[in-house]
């Protein structure tokens, strides 16, 4: 009874230990009009093998389905014809850097929506896929992290509270951003 226990926590921790874990930003502001790189890494206990592959899928904003729009296999890249992103996926990815990320340019406002990365490297196939929720905006809508950060250490003194007071507002402001990662960061700064 006791070695049964034994045997099915040790099975469990063996399907955790070869799961491929992929990473990714929860959360990408875009600025429409510019290119959406899309981060995505992971790892896994076997060797990266040329039977290693990735797929991309979109699912719209208020959608419930979700649409492949790429696969990279092999060294090749397979974007899918009539969709919306035809001609304009970028892989930017390096499978021996674990790295399965993708590019896609001139990002419109429908294309609002969660990006799926999943990675498969055989034998290593259980993942739980890297989901990102990608918001495109107009350059104004841009969040500004540094401009809120900023305010957080100026109120902190302004207002005659010890630099402590700014350093955890400056903490808390940090804290709420800390999942956000933002593209179009060069065309925000360009003009
Ligand atoms: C972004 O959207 C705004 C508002 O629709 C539009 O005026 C602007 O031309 C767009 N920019 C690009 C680069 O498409
Ligand atoms: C895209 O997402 C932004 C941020 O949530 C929202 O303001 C905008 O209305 C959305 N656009 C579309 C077309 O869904």
């Amino acid at each position: 009874m006791a070695a049964g226990w034994l045997l099915a926590a040790a099975a469990l921790a063996a399907v955790e230990v070869s799961a491929v874990e992929v990473s990714t930003p929860e959360e990408m502001f875009v600025e429409n009009g510019t290119d959406a790189k899309l981060p995505c890494t992971f790892t896994s206990v076997e060797v990266i093998s040329s039977a290693a592959s990735v797929s991309w899928s979109f699912q719209p904003e208020g959608a419930a389905t979700r649409i492949s729009f790429f696969y990279y296999f092999n060294g090749r890249s397979y974007p899918g014809k009539d969709l919306p992103f035809k001609d304009r996926i970028t892989w930017t990815g390096d499978l021996n850097k674990k790295d399965a990320s993708i590019s896609i340019s001139n990002m419109q406002f429908r294309d609002n929506g969660t990006y799926i990365c999943d990675v498969k490297n055989p034998p290593d196939i259980v993942v739980k896929p890297g989901e990102i929720r990608v918001r495109v905006v107009e350059k104004d809508s841009l969040p500004a992290f540094p401009i809120a950060m900023v305010a957080g250490i100026v109120i902190g003194t302004v207002t005659g509270l010890t630099p402590l007071i700014s350093i955890v507002v400056c903490l808390v402001i940090r804290k709420n951003n800390s999942k956000k990662r933002y593209s179009g960061a060069q065309s925000f700064t360009r003009s």
